[in-house]
């Protein structure tokens, strides 16, 4: 079902200082950092190892990221693994009983397919599942 882990996502609370202790402590350059303003979020892309890491921060009050980090603080938000065919993989998990948030692949930040399963199927961690780009 999955091919490799494509990209861990990390909520944090104030982008512009994340970015600046990765560059720190880390010594990580983001790839690009990008403006979804659809969803109320600014993301930084690292890239590690083929292994993508994004820092999600939130622009709005009502978004997804502001939601999260009221309830859980900053830190791990999801863990994204890749799969050939995003809606061949939920008809699997729904064959399956796995509770999902999304039952139909929707586009995701860099216009590629993407779903996410329930955090309570998956030990309490969100889990993406997404098609790599240029496939
Ligand atoms: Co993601």
């Amino acid at each position: 079902l999955l091919k490799k882990l494509e990209h861990v996502g990390i909520a944090v609370a104030d982008l512009d200082e994340a970015v600046k202790m990765y560059r720190t402590a880390l010594e990580m350059e983001p790839d690009e950092i990008v403006d979804v303003p659809e969803r109320g979020m600014r993301i930084a892309f690292f890239t590690l190892g083929g292994v993508q890491l994004e820092l999600l921060g939130s622009t709005r009050e009502d978004s997804n990221i502001a939601n999260f980090l009221e309830k859980r603080g900053p830190g791990l938000h999801h863990l994204a693994f890749a799969v050939a065919d995003v809606a061949a993989a939920l008809r699997r998990l729904k064959e399956k009983g796995v509770r999902l948030v999304d039952d139909q692949p929707k586009r995701g930040g860099r216009g590629n397919r993407i779903a996410f399963l329930h955090p309570q199927a998956m030990g309490g961690v969100l889990v993406e599942l997404c098609e790599e780009l240029g496939e």
